[in-house]
Protein backbone atom coordinates (compact mmCIF):
# COMPACT_ATOMS: atom_id res chain seq x y z
CA UNK A 1 0.00 0.00 0.00
CA UNK A 2 1.22 3.46 -0.56
CA UNK A 3 2.11 5.75 2.12
CA UNK A 4 0.51 9.03 2.43
CA UNK A 5 2.25 12.17 3.81
CA UNK A 6 0.07 14.77 6.00
CA UNK A 7 2.08 17.68 6.66
CA UNK A 8 1.15 20.76 8.99
CA UNK A 9 3.08 23.91 9.81
CA UNK A 10 2.36 24.58 13.26
CA UNK A 11 1.48 21.67 16.29
CA UNK A 12 -1.74 23.04 17.37
CA UNK A 13 -3.30 21.66 13.88
CA UNK A 14 -1.06 18.35 14.09
CA UNK A 15 -2.31 18.00 17.74
CA UNK A 16 -6.00 16.45 17.02
CA UNK A 17 -4.68 14.55 13.72
CA UNK A 18 -2.38 12.53 15.65
CA UNK A 19 -4.59 11.41 18.21
CA UNK A 20 -6.35 9.70 15.27
CA UNK A 21 -3.08 7.81 14.29
CA UNK A 22 -3.56 3.82 15.03
CA UNK A 23 -0.42 2.13 15.82
CA UNK A 24 1.69 5.41 16.04
CA UNK A 25 5.55 5.06 15.95
CA UNK A 26 7.96 7.77 16.60
CA UNK A 27 10.97 8.41 14.32
CA UNK A 28 13.02 11.36 14.56
CA UNK A 29 15.37 12.34 11.55
CA UNK A 30 16.21 15.74 10.15
CA UNK A 31 15.44 17.67 13.22
CA UNK A 32 11.81 16.92 12.69
CA UNK A 33 9.60 14.11 14.55
CA UNK A 34 7.51 12.03 12.07
CA UNK A 35 4.88 9.77 13.56
CA UNK A 36 3.89 6.46 11.27
CA UNK A 37 0.76 4.40 11.79
CA UNK A 38 -2.39 3.51 10.10
CA UNK A 39 -5.62 5.79 9.37
CA UNK A 40 -8.72 4.61 8.00
CA UNK A 41 -6.84 1.20 6.49
CA UNK A 42 -3.96 3.82 5.48
CA UNK A 43 -0.36 3.93 6.19
CA UNK A 44 0.42 7.55 6.99
CA UNK A 45 3.09 9.77 8.17
CA UNK A 46 2.30 12.62 9.84
CA UNK A 47 4.85 15.92 10.40
CA UNK A 48 5.69 19.24 11.34
CA UNK A 49 6.89 20.89 8.65
CA UNK A 50 8.27 24.06 10.91
CA UNK A 51 7.43 27.73 8.94
CA UNK A 52 8.95 28.46 5.76
CA UNK A 53 9.62 27.33 2.69
CA UNK A 54 13.16 26.08 3.27
CA UNK A 55 11.97 24.41 6.26
CA UNK A 56 8.93 22.73 4.14
CA UNK A 57 10.65 21.71 1.20
CA UNK A 58 13.33 19.89 3.54
CA UNK A 59 10.75 18.34 5.60
CA UNK A 60 8.69 17.10 2.47
CA UNK A 61 12.47 15.93 0.56
CA UNK A 62 13.07 13.80 4.05
CA UNK A 63 9.11 12.35 3.61
CA UNK A 64 9.71 10.87 0.14
CA UNK A 65 13.13 10.41 0.60
CA UNK A 66 13.02 8.80 3.91
CA UNK A 67 9.71 7.32 4.71
CA UNK A 68 8.41 6.66 1.21
CA UNK A 69 5.88 9.28 1.10
CA UNK A 70 3.43 8.27 -2.56
CA UNK A 71 1.17 11.14 -1.59
CA UNK A 72 1.50 14.40 0.40
CA UNK A 73 -1.48 16.48 1.84
CA UNK A 74 -1.08 19.75 3.18
CA UNK A 75 -3.04 20.90 5.91
CA UNK A 76 -2.86 24.67 7.22
CA UNK A 77 -3.99 28.12 7.49
CA UNK A 78 -3.62 31.15 5.33
CA UNK A 79 -3.83 34.89 4.85
CA UNK A 80 -7.05 35.31 2.90
CA UNK A 81 -5.60 37.94 -0.12
CA UNK A 82 -8.44 36.96 -2.87
CA UNK A 83 -11.86 39.54 -3.20
CA UNK A 84 -14.48 37.76 -1.14
CA UNK A 85 -11.97 35.22 1.04
CA UNK A 86 -12.77 35.73 4.71
CA UNK A 87 -11.71 34.49 7.83
CA UNK A 88 -12.56 31.34 8.42
CA UNK A 89 -13.09 30.53 4.64
CA UNK A 90 -11.38 27.36 3.31
CA UNK A 91 -9.15 27.02 0.20
CA UNK A 92 -8.27 24.01 -2.01
CA UNK A 93 -5.40 25.11 -3.77
CA UNK A 94 -4.95 24.18 -6.98
CA UNK A 95 -1.66 25.38 -8.29
CA UNK A 96 1.08 27.55 -5.60
CA UNK A 97 3.13 30.21 -6.95
CA UNK A 98 6.28 31.75 -4.74
CA UNK A 99 5.49 35.68 -4.43
CA UNK A 100 9.28 36.48 -3.42
CA UNK A 101 10.80 34.92 -6.67
CA UNK A 102 12.40 37.45 -8.66
CA UNK A 103 15.06 36.42 -10.43
CA UNK A 104 15.18 39.90 -13.02
CA UNK A 105 16.65 40.09 -15.26
CA UNK A 106 17.66 36.58 -15.90
CA UNK A 107 13.96 35.06 -15.63
CA UNK A 108 10.64 36.69 -15.90
CA UNK A 109 9.08 38.04 -12.42
CA UNK A 110 8.03 34.88 -10.49
CA UNK A 111 9.14 31.81 -12.56
CA UNK A 112 11.71 29.39 -10.99
CA UNK A 113 14.86 29.32 -12.40
CA UNK A 114 15.05 26.47 -15.10
CA UNK A 115 11.59 25.64 -14.73
CA UNK A 116 10.39 27.27 -17.11
CA UNK A 117 6.70 28.31 -15.12
CA UNK A 118 5.96 30.40 -12.14
CA UNK A 119 2.81 28.48 -10.96
CA UNK A 120 3.08 24.82 -9.91
CA UNK A 121 0.06 22.45 -10.55
CA UNK A 122 -1.35 20.46 -7.28
CA UNK A 123 -2.50 16.59 -8.52
CA UNK A 124 -6.18 16.95 -10.16
CA UNK A 125 -7.29 13.69 -8.53
CA UNK A 126 -6.19 14.19 -5.38
CA UNK A 127 -7.71 18.15 -5.15
CA UNK A 128 -11.12 17.20 -6.19
CA UNK A 129 -11.17 14.30 -3.37
CA UNK A 130 -10.12 16.98 -1.13
CA UNK A 131 -12.47 19.28 -2.39
CA UNK A 132 -15.31 16.62 -1.66
CA UNK A 133 -13.82 16.07 1.86
CA UNK A 134 -14.19 20.00 2.74
CA UNK A 135 -17.08 20.38 1.69
CA UNK A 136 -18.45 17.25 3.51
CA UNK A 137 -16.84 17.23 6.66
CA UNK A 138 -16.97 21.14 7.50
CA UNK A 139 -20.92 19.94 6.92
CA UNK A 140 -20.68 17.71 9.99
CA UNK A 141 -18.93 20.88 12.06
CA UNK A 142 -22.40 22.45 12.38
CA UNK A 143 -23.70 25.97 13.05
CA UNK A 144 -23.40 25.80 16.34
CA UNK A 145 -19.37 25.91 16.18
CA UNK A 146 -19.81 29.06 14.22
CA UNK A 147 -22.07 31.11 15.96
CA UNK A 148 -19.44 30.27 19.26
CA UNK A 149 -16.65 31.24 17.00
CA UNK A 150 -18.45 34.69 15.73
CA UNK A 151 -17.73 33.12 12.34
CA UNK A 152 -20.40 32.71 9.13
CA UNK A 153 -20.54 29.50 7.92
CA UNK A 154 -17.33 28.88 5.90
CA UNK A 155 -17.08 29.20 1.85
CA UNK A 156 -14.76 26.42 0.11
CA UNK A 157 -12.62 28.18 -2.69
CA UNK A 158 -10.19 27.06 -5.15
CA UNK A 159 -7.02 28.48 -6.76
CA UNK A 160 -3.68 29.99 -6.78
CA UNK A 161 -2.22 30.37 -3.41
CA UNK A 162 0.83 32.58 -3.19
CA UNK A 163 3.70 31.29 -0.59
CA UNK A 164 6.64 33.37 0.57
CA UNK A 165 9.28 33.59 3.47
CA UNK A 166 6.69 36.65 4.89
CA UNK A 167 4.25 36.89 7.60
CA UNK A 168 2.02 39.69 5.48
CA UNK A 169 0.14 41.75 7.88
CA UNK A 170 0.41 45.11 5.87
CA UNK A 171 -2.87 45.94 3.72
CA UNK A 172 -0.17 47.82 1.35
CA UNK A 173 1.89 44.83 0.82
CA UNK A 174 -1.36 42.96 0.29
CA UNK A 175 -1.93 45.61 -2.69
CA UNK A 176 1.29 45.92 -3.93
CA UNK A 177 1.87 41.92 -3.97
CA UNK A 178 -1.76 41.78 -5.65
CA UNK A 179 -1.26 44.19 -8.46
CA UNK A 180 2.29 42.57 -8.86
CA UNK A 181 0.92 39.24 -9.14
CA UNK A 182 -2.14 40.36 -11.52
CA UNK A 183 0.31 42.22 -13.61
CA UNK A 184 2.03 39.17 -14.48
CA UNK A 185 -1.50 37.12 -14.92
CA UNK A 186 -1.80 35.47 -11.47
CA UNK A 187 -4.69 35.59 -9.81
CA UNK A 188 -3.71 34.35 -5.78
CA UNK A 189 -6.66 33.91 -3.27
CA UNK A 190 -4.45 33.35 -0.30
CA UNK A 191 -0.61 33.67 1.02
CA UNK A 192 1.36 31.69 2.80
CA UNK A 193 4.69 30.28 3.76
CA UNK A 194 5.14 26.92 2.53
CA UNK A 195 2.90 25.27 0.07
CA UNK A 196 4.70 26.31 -3.38
CA UNK A 197 8.19 24.82 -1.54
CA UNK A 198 6.03 21.93 -1.11
CA UNK A 199 4.66 21.93 -4.64
CA UNK A 200 8.19 22.21 -5.81
CA UNK A 201 9.46 19.36 -4.20
CA UNK A 202 6.94 16.66 -5.17
CA UNK A 203 6.99 17.90 -8.71
CA UNK A 204 10.73 17.05 -8.77
CA UNK A 205 9.81 13.70 -7.53
CA UNK A 206 6.72 13.16 -9.12
CA UNK A 207 4.47 12.62 -6.22
CA UNK A 208 0.93 13.79 -6.32
CA UNK A 209 0.26 16.26 -3.80
CA UNK A 210 -2.80 18.78 -2.53
CA UNK A 211 -2.95 21.06 -0.05
CA UNK A 212 -5.96 22.79 2.31
CA UNK A 213 -5.87 26.02 4.24
CA UNK A 214 -8.32 27.55 6.60
CA UNK A 215 -8.38 31.45 6.33
CA UNK A 216 -6.58 32.40 10.18
CA UNK A 217 -6.63 36.77 8.82
CA UNK A 218 -7.17 39.04 5.75
CA UNK A 219 -3.19 39.38 5.98
CA UNK A 220 -3.49 43.09 7.41
CA UNK A 221 -2.82 44.78 10.96
CA UNK A 222 -5.24 42.53 12.62
CA UNK A 223 -2.98 39.44 11.29
CA UNK A 224 -1.43 38.46 14.07
CA UNK A 225 -4.44 39.35 16.99
CA UNK A 226 -5.69 36.00 18.05
CA UNK A 227 -3.49 33.66 15.75
CA UNK A 228 -2.54 31.28 17.88
CA UNK A 229 -6.35 31.07 19.61
CA UNK A 230 -7.66 31.04 15.55
CA UNK A 231 -5.57 28.13 14.93
CA UNK A 232 -6.74 26.28 18.31
CA UNK A 233 -10.60 27.40 17.95
CA UNK A 234 -11.11 27.01 14.53
CA UNK A 235 -8.23 25.73 11.90
CA UNK A 236 -7.66 22.55 13.87
CA UNK A 237 -11.50 21.33 14.16
CA UNK A 238 -11.43 22.34 11.11
CA UNK A 239 -8.39 20.44 9.90
CA UNK A 240 -9.63 17.29 12.05
CA UNK A 241 -13.27 16.91 10.20
CA UNK A 242 -11.21 17.50 6.62
CA UNK A 243 -8.73 15.19 7.14
CA UNK A 244 -10.61 12.43 8.51
CA UNK A 245 -13.14 12.68 5.64
CA UNK A 246 -10.41 12.59 3.48
CA UNK A 247 -9.08 9.20 4.77
CA UNK A 248 -12.33 7.63 4.79
CA UNK A 249 -12.95 8.67 1.00
CA UNK A 250 -9.40 8.16 0.06
CA UNK A 251 -9.32 5.37 -2.79
CA UNK A 252 -6.54 2.92 -1.25
CA UNK A 253 -3.46 2.17 -3.78
N1 LIG B 1 -0.37 32.21 7.41
C1 LIG B 1 -1.50 32.63 8.00
N2 LIG B 1 -1.66 33.95 7.82
C2 LIG B 1 -0.60 34.37 7.09
C3 LIG B 1 -0.19 35.62 6.61
N3 LIG B 1 -0.91 36.72 6.84
N4 LIG B 1 0.97 35.69 5.92
C4 LIG B 1 1.71 34.57 5.71
N5 LIG B 1 1.37 33.36 6.16
C5 LIG B 1 0.23 33.25 6.84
Amino acid sequence: MTTLAIVSALLDEQKGLLDQLQQPTKRMRAGRTFWCGQWSGHDVVLVLSKVGKVAAASTTATLIEAFGAERVLFTGVAGGIGDGVKVGDVVVADAFIQHDMDSGPLFPRYEIPLYGRATLDCDAVLSAILFEAVNTGLAGVGDHFHRTNLLEAPSVHRGLIASGDQFVCDPNDVACMRADLHTAGHLPLAVEMEGAAVAQVCFDYGVPFAAVRTISDRADAQAHMDFSAFVQQVASPYALAIVSQFMKILPKQ
